[in-house]
């Protein structure tokens, strides 16, 4: 059986580049093979230090997945800090990873850049995030495009211990999904949290209307003809509208004669209408509280089976039993 896993990090609410880069593919694949998907709780300490806060952000993570079509039935859904095996797994792996290896991250250095603490945590990161991919023996990861080169460091993290101890652990491989590698946020740039350019999922009506009506666009007027390559607006329509209505708009675009007003309001209707059955669902579950308490319970019973099994493996391996 394929076995697949993915995380995502519970740092705050959930936007397009999140659903389309992880979230849909995720839920996708959840019925190709045996799929693991779990809250990176471990992962967000480098940057939520409110304790209740980060609990709130479990809740909401859970709450916005399984209202994206994530179902615990057909896939085991878990929070990361109910299995410690990860952190004695990053251990291990820490002492086969070259620095040099750590030193190349990119993603280091640009959430430095973007202010958050220079500790050991965010730059062993990648470490981690091995140690959670291999203590499942995962065959296939799917992430957006910005967690690539973690993936490959995982695969070098995972041939440096096998050459190291012999064979131990299986080398995953990533998938990211082509025409949703990179979501555009409203300034063109990389949709993101820390860019201040998101889409949230759940947003309210009004609050939704308002960021899309703001999404920066050119300066060409109402009547001229306007550029579709690069054109953010069209990006994120293609995401959520028909095949006909895209086609209706790149049209509009290429003849001029309507306004980016015009164009922003009917992507704004677009996600709306996209986001309705999901919206329906988490109203649904936020009714029934503990059903995410006794689901991510149910998933970490299950995640455990397989994880002790793997870090004995690797205990073994190393000397440690
Ligand atoms: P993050 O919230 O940045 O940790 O991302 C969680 C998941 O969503 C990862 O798999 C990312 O690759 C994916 N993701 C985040 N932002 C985008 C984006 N703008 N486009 C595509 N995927 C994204
Ligand atoms: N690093 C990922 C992110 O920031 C989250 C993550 C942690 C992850 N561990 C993982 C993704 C393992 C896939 C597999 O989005």
């Amino acid at each position: 059986m394929l076995r697949i896993l993915s995380g995502i990090q519970p740092t705050g609410t959930l936007h397009l580049g999140n659903y389309f880069g992880m979230m849909r593919p995720s839920i996708a694949l959840q019925d190709e093979g045996d799929a693991y998907y779990f809250i990176a709780d471990y992962h967000a300490l480098t940057s939520v230090h409110d304790p209740d806060l980060l609990r709130a952000n479990v809740r909401g993570v859970a709450l916005d997945f399984i209202a994206c079509g994530l179902d615990p039935r057909r896939c085991c859904f878990f929070r990361q800090s109910d299995i410690p095996a990860h952190v004695e797994l990053a251990w291990l792996l820490s002492t086969v990873t070259p620095m040099g290896l750590l030193e190349r991250a990119h993603s280091y250095k640009d959430k430095v850049a973007r202010g958050l603490d220079a500790s050991h945590g965010l730059f062993a990161y990648p470490v981690l995030m091995a140690a959670d991919i291999l203590l499942y023996d995962s065959a296939l990861v799917p992430v957006g495009k910005d967690q690539k080169q973690h993936l490959e460091m995982t695969r070098d993290i995972a041939q440096k211990f096998n050459d190291r101890y012999g064979n131990t652990f299986r080398i995953p491989e990533p998938r990211i999904g082509e025409e949703t590698a990179v979501v555009p946020g409203l300034d063109g740039q990389k949709m993101s949290k820390s860019y201040h350019n998101t889409i949230e999922i759940f947003a309210e009506e009004k609050v939704l209307k308002k960021k899309v009506m703001g999404l920066v666009t050119d300066s060409t007027p109402v009547e001229a003809p306007k550029p579709v390559e690069n054109s953010t607006i069209l990006a994120l329509y293609r995401l959520v509208a028909s095949a006909a209505d895209v086609q209706q708009m790149e049209q509009e675009f290429m003849n001029g004669g309507v306004g980016y007003g015009d164009f922003k309001k009917r992507l704004f209707g677009a996600i709306w209408e996209y986001f309705a059955p999901q919206r329906t669902r988490r109203a649904e579950l936020e009714r029934n509280p503990d059903e995410i308490d006794r689901i991510l319970a149910d998933g970490a019973a299950r995640a455990r089976q397989v994880a002790d099994v793997v870090i004995e493996r690797a205990r073994e391996a190393v000397g440690l039993r």
